[in-house]
């Protein structure tokens, strides 16, 4: 078992504290919530998550690991303005550079302790080693990551994001296993083709 349930409970608790807390970007909506097209009547079903059940039976993946509740897989989050993201890190592990176009990001360390960093729009980098119940904010919009160094221990994080969709844009996929041209990467990073295709290389699926 990966995590015993007293804990996550509690941390889960808390985190329902966090995503209240977090700022408001979507636009509001004059309804109490929203249905998807033709669904019933909805019931309390409608309105309760069960996609991270699977944490407290689970073993550690082998890789990073994001169990996502945004309103893709919890459609009740549709114009609610708030989602939740469960990150797995085994040791070692990484959670690549990446930004969130949608909203700041609000992550609390249940397990284990994480680097973290992002980078502002000056290019200053901001870095800090977390601590288990610590929280750090990823300011919205701006290129961050996570880093579990402990090659021995994993590491889990529960995020709160104050949009229903916040969005992920992976840096290495948008510029290294999309379809830009390789003459516009390699004049864009001031370095040559085949420096460009190795890079691409190593991120085919
Ligand atoms: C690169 O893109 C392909 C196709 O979209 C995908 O299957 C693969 O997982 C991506 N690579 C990474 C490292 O995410």
């Amino acid at each position: 078992m990966a995590f015993t349930k007293k804990p996550l409970f509690l941390l889960l608790i808390t985190s329902l504290a966090i995503a209240q807390m977090a700022m408001a970007g979507d636009p509001d909506i004059l309804t109490d919530f929203i249905l998807p097209p033709n669904s019933p009547p909805p019931d309390p079903s409608f309105f309760t998550f069960t996609g991270m059940r699977s944490l407290v039976t689970d073993p550690i993946p082998p890789t990073f690991k994001v169990i996502k509740a945004s309103m893709e897989q919890f459609p009740a989050l549709n114009g609610q303005s708030v989602s939740y993201a469960v990150l797995i890190y085994p040791g070692g592990s990484v959670n690549p550079v990446h930004t969130h176009p949608r909203s700041s990001e609000l992550l609390f360390l249940a397990q284990g302790s994480l680097e973290v960093g992002f980078v502002d729009s000056t290019n200053k980098l901001f870095i800090q080693t977390l601590q288990q119940g610590d929280i750090f904010v990823f300011p919205k919009g701006l290129v961050h990551f996570q880093y579990n160094s402990d090659a021995k221990n994993p590491a889990l994080a529960i995020s709160a994001f104050g949009s229903a969709n916040a969005g992920t844009v992976s840096l290495p996929n948008s510029l290294f296993n999309s379809t830009i041209n390789d003459d516009v990467l390699a004049l864009s990073f001031k370095t040559d083709v085949a420096t460009i295709q190795k890079l691409k290389a190593g991120l085919k699926g």
